[in-house]
């Protein structure tokens, strides 16, 4: 007879193969996407190390920054995501939905991560209250939201989107400073501005973007340059496992 125990790991197991699933579709749906939502996890949890947070946080900064942006591919949002034209003012509000229609789409989920929706719907939060879609203010915002805030950014400012270009890692590394106490959580930014944190977030910037695995993307298939810092608690070098057999 399994243990109440075996049978609440079995469950925490396939809660997490939900969200990799999960992840794997918003791949199949929308590459850019999913490349840029685990770089953001990446730079989340160098920033989230920095800041001594324990393996649990850890994880719940994870999952946020992975999902994120899932609620961009709601039907109704993504011809606006994908359309190359000037946003109108209606599609910059039906963009604005994105946080809580991600939040609903997570919501199955609550039982197991009852941090996760709350993450996401408040990741264009901003620290001095002028964020959206509540409002919320300083610490009243999700810890897991207020780290993925500044590497989500971060990511935005060093990559090509509709209208900018891709800025210096010097201009973006700029631009978290210049939010310091108005976009984002001064102490988070004092953080990431440390040098070796800098560093280190440089060094994975780099490497997400080295030619050779935009090489292998390619060989993939792939457009988008895709790091392989996700999901580091399933073992992924045999492929899928049966429940049982997990570590
Ligand atoms: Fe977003």
């Amino acid at each position: 007879m399994r243990s109440a125990r075996a049978n609440r790991t079995k469950a925490e197991r396939l809660a997490a193969a939900t969200l990799e699933t999960l992840l794997n579709a918003i791949d199949a749906n929308d590459t850019v996407t999913g490349a840029h939502v685990r770089r953001v996890a990446t730079y989340a949890l160098i920033l989230g190390e920095a800041a001594g947070y324990d393996e649990r946080v850890q994880r719940s900064i994870e999952r946020v920054a992975l999902f994120h942006d899932v609620g961009k591919l709601h039907e109704a949002l993504t011809d606006i995501f994908h359309d190359k034209a000037k946003l109108t003012p209606e599609e910059r509000r039906a963009v604005m939905t994105h946080p809580q229609r991600g939040a609903e789409v997570l919501l199955p989920l609550s039982a197991f991560y009852p941090d996760l929706g709350k993450g996401v719907a408040a990741h264009h939060e901003r620290w001095d209250g002028t964020g959206y879609p509540r409002g919320l203010k300083g610490k009243r915002i999700p810890l897991a939201a207020r780290v993925v805030a500044i590497a989500d950014s971060f990511d935005a400012i060093t990559h090509r989107r509709r209208y900018s270009h891709a800025r210096s890692f010097s201009e973006a590394a700029k631009a978290i400073a210049e939010g310091r106490g108005t976009q984002f959580d001064p102490e988070l930014v004092d953080l990431f501005l440390n040098p070796p944190v800098l560093k280190k977030i440089e060094r994975a910037m780099r490497q997400a973007n080295a030619p050779q695995r935009k090489q292998q993307n390619r060989r993939r298939g792939e457009n988008q340059p895709v790091p392989d810092l996700t999901f580091r608690w399933r073992q992924r070098s045999n492929g899928p496992r049966s429940p049982d057999r997990l570590p």
